[in-house]
């Protein structure tokens, strides 16, 4: 496959603020993006300490930190409650939020669902997606990250509980999750932000309220669904597959208001992920279209309808997806907080302070990686890009606490945008060249224009 040429333009990465700003300064570009409000030294450092007036945060990039955090002791980084302060009203007691026993028991739930093997079965809702998202797509201009966050949620709802985003509930709870994430742009950053920890609480009157609204429809969904499951007329789905799985330890099923939590969650963190990262590969292979060649012809020589088997001969497209998953992570920060005294890499930590893990940093870190900000999805073919990926490859996190969908998602991204290459191309629109921001994840800050053209057949 070929590399990234030389004489091109690199993909684009926000401006580092200067290394010294004011306190006022600081909060200001945290409003903006929490990206440009990061200093160019953190993609060369091992470690950064920033010392607030209200607490103390690590950001860690050396691989033997984060595996420590993550892989080797993970109970003793619990996250951070600053998140789960700004998450709760929507996602109530997630998966995503609890730490301990409780969190233990709910991924003895949720995990048998993601299996490899069960990931199987629901192939078909995630192929039908990708197929409506092609049918969906028409030739001009186009808004790439609506289209794709269109196409996700699609994937969700078919997967989850077998209905398209057509479905009436289903096209209320996307709209719904758009207006809540315009109502609390900077949801995830409460931990990095200097200050007090009551502030992250006062949740805007809208925001509680869109919480509220969206939570009621998909109550309405698990309720249904439970119906369904007693009249033994439920289809084989996630939903059904979660809802009906005891904990192997306790025999326990999760009751109807933790499922809401559940679903609230896949359905947050399972379309704004997967539409970001889509969307991100759709520019950047029109900034390379040599590289978008490759990819549809590997994706014309699948039929119609591949199977799941197929997915597994895209090559170019997952090792593309792996690269822009390594430079535009959806999930940019994540953060833990530490238990215990720590020692990181010869520094005293005291308990209670914020640990953040920066895949955002790391995929990008000039010590742990080749020509970190070029776009080579060849690296992945290559001993030394392999060995890049152990050290410092995150973009599902790691550990016990890795993301629930990472499989599902690794077949998710190939296949939808083998679907979309077979039968489109995308340019780049002169002059509307995407600049990254985060905010619930890596978006773009004008959105993500393309031109779309349909491929000679
Ligand atoms: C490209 C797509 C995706 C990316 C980049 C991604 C990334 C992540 C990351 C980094 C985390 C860890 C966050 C932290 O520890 O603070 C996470 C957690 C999670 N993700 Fe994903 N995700 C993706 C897709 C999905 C999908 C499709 C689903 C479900 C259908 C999903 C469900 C979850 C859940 C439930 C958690 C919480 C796990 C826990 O805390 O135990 N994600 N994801």
């Amino acid at each position: 496959m070929t590399g990234c040429p030389v004489h091109r333009p690199l993909p684009p990465k926000p401006a580092p603020r200067p290394d010294k700003v004011s306190l006022l300064g600081y909060l200001r570009l945290f409003r903006r993006d929490i990206l440009s409000a990061q200093p160019a030294r953190l993609y060369h450092a091992w470690m950064a300490e920033f010392r607030t007036p209200f607490f103390r945060s690590y950001m860690c990039n050396d691989p033997a930190l984060v595996t420590r955090v993550l892989n080797e002791r993970p109970d003793d980084f619990p996250k951070s409650n600053r998140i789960g302060e700004g998450l709760a009203p929507l996602l109530g007691r997630s998966v995503f939020l609890t730490n301990g026993e409780e969190w233990k028991r709910q991924r003895r739930i949720i995990d048998p669902a993601f299996e490899g093997g069960r990931l199987k079965d629901t192939y078909p809702a995630m192929l039908a997606a990708g197929q409506a998202a092609v049918a969906r797509l028409s030739e001009g201009e186009v808004e790439v990250e609506e289209a794709m966050s269109h196409a996700a949620a699609d994937v969700i709802f078919r997967t989850l509980f077998s209905i398209p985003i057509e479905n009436e509930v289903a096209a209320r709870v996307f709209h719904e999750f758009r207006a809540y994430q315009r109502t609390q742009p900077i949801l995830n950053l409460a931990a990095f932000l200097p200050l007090p920890r009551w502030m992250p609480r006062l949740h805007r009157r809208a925001t509680r309220r869109s919480a509220a609204l969206i939570r009621g429809l998909i109550a309405q969904l698990t309720a249904e669904r439970a119906a369904a499951i007693a009249a033994g007329t439920a289809p084989d789905d996630l939903a059904t597959k979660i809802m009906t799985t005891a904990d192997p330890q306790t025999g326990e099923r999760f009751d109807a208001s933790e499922m809401v939590d559940q679903v609230a969650i896949f359905f947050l963190a399972g379309h704004e992920t997967s539409a970001s990262a889509l969307a991100w590969t759709l520019y950047l292979l029109a900034l390379y279209p040599e590289v978008q060649d490759e990819v549809a012809a590997e994706a014309r020589s699948l039929g119609d309808s591949p199977d799941f088997a197929a997915v597994g001969r895209l090559k170019r497209a997952r090792d593309v997806f792996r690269e822009t998953l390594r430079l535009y992570p959806p999930v940019p920060m994540m953060v833990r907080e530490n238990r215990c005294p720590e020692d990181f890499r010869g520094r005293k930590v005291a308990p209670g302070a914020q640990v953040v893990l920066s895949p955002w940093h790391l995929h990008r870190h000039d010590r742990l990686w080749a020509n970190p900000d070029a776009f080579d999805p060849a690296r992945w073919q290559t001993e030394a890009g392999r060995q890049s990926a152990r050290d410092a490859f995150l973009p599902f996190s790691a550990g016990p606490r890795v993301c629930t969908g990472a499989a599902f998602a690794m077949i998710e991204g190939p296949l939808l945008l083998a679907l979309l290459l077979r039968s489109f191309r995308f340019d780049r629109i002169e002059g509307a060249d995407p600049v990254p921001v985060a905010h619930l994840t890596v978006r773009a800050e004008n959105g993500i224009r393309l031109r779309v053209t349909r491929r000679a057949a």
